[in-house]
């Protein structure tokens, strides 16, 4: 059996005892303040020793009739045209980025994806291959301070070819940038029990489809892969897949003329 389907079992038995945790206040009065700050808490993911880098936002107009009926799928990406560190800036502040902080605690915040108790159990990272001003590498988003956080620095060739399964995915090779979207499930566990299952593929979906569109805006491919390898990209990622698993893999570039 693989690994993805140990690790999805794994989570599912971890969910059933947290929604045996969860069912207890419903028998006893509940204190509402207590209740909401329980439920109500937000986790970031952050790596504060690693190099951070700010993202770089550009204003792009564009009719959103448009760059809905535009969007597709794109496969033919230029291997040596690299991608502009704004124009992937703007696709992952456009799909996982803060729009709102409480004045009084700035770590209550929300963001352009909804998220069932905005509890957001997604994390988004990089595979850069050919990214202006990034060096080869893996780095995470880090949501609170809209920074790339460099990982790890290494050659991304070898990793964009083997994260996808079928040779039909060759075109990977040839992307400026991966994004993985991996999912911490127990966040939303703790509030809805098993449901946190599809509310986290149903947000991947949504930020996946973000990522599209806001590529599709800055003129940069996009392309999904339900075929990926997520087992040798938790390993890249170091994941401890008791908490965290790789749900999504999309590949983006400049597209060939
Ligand atoms: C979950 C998901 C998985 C996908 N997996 C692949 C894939 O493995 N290979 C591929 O070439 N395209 C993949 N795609 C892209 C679809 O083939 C594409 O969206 C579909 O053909 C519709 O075309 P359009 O996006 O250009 O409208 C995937 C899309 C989604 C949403």
């Amino acid at each position: 059996m693989s690994n993805l389907v140990l690790d999805s079992m794994k989570h599912i038995l971890r969910l059933h005892d947290l929604c045996r945790i969860e069912r207890q206040p419903q028998v006893m009065e509940i204190d509402h303040a207590k209740a909401s700050e329980y439920f109500g808490r937000m986790y970031y993911k952050t790596f504060p020793r690693f190099k951070q880098i700010p993202l770089a936002i550009e204003k792009v107009c564009g009719e959103l009739q448009d760059v809905q009926t535009q969007r597709r799928a794109s496969r033919n990406f230029d291997h040596n045209n690299a991608l502009r560190f704004e124009e992937l800036s703007n696709i992952i502040y456009g799909s996982c980025g803060i729009t709102q902080r409480e004045d009084d605690n700035p770590f209550i915040a929300k963001r352009i994806i909804e998220s069932g108790g905005a509890l957001y159990p997604i994390e988004l990272y990089i595979v850069a291959r050919n990214v202006e001003k990034l060096e080869q590498g893996i780095y995470h988003y880090n949501t609170l301070d809209n920074t790339l956080e460099e990982m790890f620095l290494c050659d991304t060739d070898q990793i964009l070819t083997n994260a996808v399964q079928h040779e039909d995915m060759s075109f990977f090779q040839d992307a400026g940038a991966g994004i993985i979207l991996t999912a911490v499930p127990c966040r939303q566990a703790s509030k809805y029990g098993l449901m946190a299952i599809p509310f986290m593929y149903k947000e991947a979906g949504a930020i996946g489809h973000a990522i599209a569109l806001n590529a599709q805006l800055n003129m940069i491919g996009k392309c999904e892969s339900g075929g990926f390898n997520a087992d040798y990209l938790a390993k890249k990622l170091d994941l401890d897949t008791s908490e965290e698993i790789t749900i999504s893999l999309h590949a983006m570039g400049k597209t060939l003329q």
